[in-house]
């Protein structure tokens, strides 16, 4: 599987351990920056991890900022793309599972490393369910359809 990465300054550091740590795993990392921690801005690098996704060049992707918020608002304003904001391992669980989510998003300053690489293996290591959830999401396609 290839994974999208990107991150602003915020979440320069987490990116890069959250990148070891996948390419440790066997996945294929596309790394779409930021270069250094000099301020950036978020949104340019949302929408390179999101580019990369609906155009199929990768399956899933990571995005991390300072808090996860701002890096996944942009995300999401990029049709077909449902970006997560995670701080818990549940939640990335659920985010596959229930939501189909595409990308999972992360704050730096929010979670610690080791979380942080907990809540990326349940992302990764669930699928999504299909059945009555495939309808709530096709609704979230509708509403894009319409609205975005
Ligand atoms: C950058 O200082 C910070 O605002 C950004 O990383 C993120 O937290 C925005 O949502």
């Amino acid at each position: 599987m290839r994974i999208a990465m990107g991150s602003d300054h915020g979440g320069f550091n987490l990116r890069l351990v959250i990148k070891a740590h996948l390419i440790e795993k066997g996945y294929e990392v596309v790394d779409f920056g930021c270069e250094s921690k000099e301020s950036v801005d978020y949104p340019d690098y949302a929408l390179r991890v999101a580019n990369a996704i609906t155009s199929g060049d990768c399956e899933l992707g990571v995005l991390v900022c300072g808090t996860g918020l701002g890096i996944s608002i942009a995300a999401n304003k990029v049709k077909g793309i449902i970006a997560a904001p995670v701080s818990d391992t549940f939640s990335a669980e659920m985010a596959r599972r229930h939501n189909n989510a595409n990308i999972i998003a992360l704050g730096e300053r929010v979670v610690g490393e080791g979380l942080a690489l907990k809540i990326i293996d349940e992302f990764f290591g669930a699928s999504f369910e299909g059945g009555r959830h495939a309808g709530r999401v096709d609704k979230i396609r509708t509403i894009e359809e319409n609205y975005l």
